[in-house]
């Protein structure tokens, strides 16, 4: 009887602690052992050649996500597993809904039956869109014991915004039931006024998006949401940091002890407000909030990376096509961009554009790599160690990288149910040759061969990087 299911042989097995040409063995779905050689094994996989990472955990991701508009995210979690495998991510943190007028439990059954239909390993973000005393005393600590950890906030957005007493409440509950809040920092009434302004002007097209809420509008809102963090002693990580300007708001939050994290994605560093120029209405497939910046910014935002304010990338994938009725189009080619749905697909292009303009161009080093697109994430999602590590007791989520692949991304290979990728024609160096979850080989070049329905609920519990600090009680702060 051989002693592991799996033995991975051979590769440059990859942590965020270091990296080491080793054995893994697999039983059971979980990391039996690590070892220069290890025993004998059901099957055998050579690595040589290979780094071996820890299976991407992706920490925000629009999934078969209702809108309040009727409209369903086009990537089910059957489609959105696929690409996610496609890519080299094996886990990913998901968002349940909520909206104006409704509660978060009945959200929370349907949500969860779609997830387990799905082949990818999923935890639940739960929107909060509407905090009322309901919501927040009677039903927030229900989802808590179903293993939500993280409630999401938006400071902008019709209808989900939430004005400050609103994100105040929500920052309560959360402290009181050791759950993070993830924000999206933009401010909703200066993004308002620009807006009417610019289509009172006449200017409608999708570049105008980016005009409507220029780089100011994200530091003024990444301010006061961690100046309310801070009143309340709640920690929050900022979601899709764009720019320097809103990371430095974190960096500074950070330097004073504030359990306040940064996050950004791969659009940060690849795409530019002139991708929305783009002729015709081409240019609604770069939309996304905050708006892409420069390739200036780009570089900002590698350094705020290298420094460690932003410390983890996830792809905010959305699942809006170009074409059809939910798609970009869904008002017209000519319809302001106010009516454009934001957001773009990029689950599985995330780890192949991380390491490609990260590694492969010498910007981080390997395991920071590894740090952001797996061992952060999971960290600050109550994931660890089971998700994010290759140590021995975790789950055997590992993808096998071809670090000298060159490919030039089409949406073809990005294998979603969107019939568009943002990223089109760009070249990488960097490619997953086998995606591994749970022990379970689900992707090998590029042909992906999972099970519908086997994907697992990751229910969370209590972990410590939420704690407050514990300088103040409960809503009060001495003066
Ligand atoms: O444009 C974006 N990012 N749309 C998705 C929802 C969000 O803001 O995260
Ligand atoms: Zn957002
Ligand atoms: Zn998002």
């Amino acid at each position: 009887m051989p002693e592991y299911d799996i033995a991975i042989r051979g590769g440059l097995v990859a942590t965020s602690f270091g990296a080491a040409r080793c054995d893994i063995g697999i039983k059971d779905g979980r990391i039996a052992a690590i070892a220069e050689r290890i025993g004998d094994a059901a099957q055998v996989i050579e690595a040589d050649g290979l780094f071996v990472l820890p299976g991407g955990v992706d920490t925000h991701c629009h999934i078969e996500q209702p809108e309040a508009n009727g409209t369903v995210h086009e990537d089910s979690f059957v489609t959105a597993s696929a690409s996610a495998f496609a890519g080299g991510t094996t886990s990913a943190v998901c968002f349940i809904p909520q909206f104006k007028g409704g509660g978060i439990l009945e959200r929370f059954a349907d949500y969860k039956a779609r997830g387990a239909k799905g082949m990818l390993d999923h935890a639940f973000h739960q929107i909060i869109a509407d905090p009322t005393d309901a919501v927040i005393n009677e039903e927030v600590p229900k989802v808590v014991a179903e293993g939500v950890r993280s409630l999401k906030v938006f400071l902008t957005y019709e209808p989900l915004h939430l004005n400050d007493a609103e994100f105040i409440k929500v920052l309560l509950a959360a402290r009181r039931h050791g759950c993070l809040v993830t924000v999206h920092c933009e401010n909703y009434d200066a993004i308002g006024w620009r807006t009417r302004a610019l289509l009172e002007a006449g200017m409608t097209a999708p570049k105008y998006h980016a005009w409507s809420r220029p780089r100011v509008v994200e530091r003024e809102a990444t301010h006061r949401a961690i100046a309310l963090a801070e009143l309340v002693d709640q920690p929050i990580q900022v979601f899709h940091v764009s720019c320097e300007e809103a990371a430095e708001e974190i960096a500074r939050a950070q330097a004073r002890g504030l359990k306040v994290w940064g996050e950004t994605c791969p659009q940060y560093v690849t795409l530019t407000a002139a991708h929305m120029d783009r002729p015709g209405f081409e240019g609604a497939k770069f939309m996304c909030s905050p708006a892409p910046r420069d390739t200036a910014e780009h570089a900002r935002i590698w350094e705020m990376i290298r420094r460690g304010t932003l410390d983890v990338v996830s792809s905010d994938h959305c699942g809006f096509s170009y074409e059809g009725t939910q798609g970009k189009a869904q008002n017209g080619r000519d319809a302001v961009f106010r009516d454009i749905p934001n957001g773009i697909p990029g689950l599985a292009a995330r780890l192949p554009i991380v390491f490609s303009e990260g590694v492969s161009k010498g910007r981080i080093g390997l395991e920071d790599f590894v740090k952001l697109t797996a061992t952060n994430p999971a960290r600050i999602m109550g994931l660890y160690p089971r998700k994010g590590v290759i140590q021995p007791g975790s789950d055997a989520d590992i993808v096998l990288w071809d670090a000298a692949k060159k490919v030039t991304i089409t949406n073809a290979l990005m294998q979603h149910a969107i019939d568009y990728t943002p990223y089109e024609g760009l070249e990488v160096t960097g490619w997953p040759a086998m995606t591994i979850r749970r022990g379970e080989v689900v992707m090998r070049d590029g042909k992906v061969q999972a099970e519908p329905g086997s994907g697992r609920y990751l229910p969370r519990g209590p972990y410590d990087l939420v704690k407050p600090r514990g300088i103040t009680p409960d809503g009060f702060v001495a003066p």
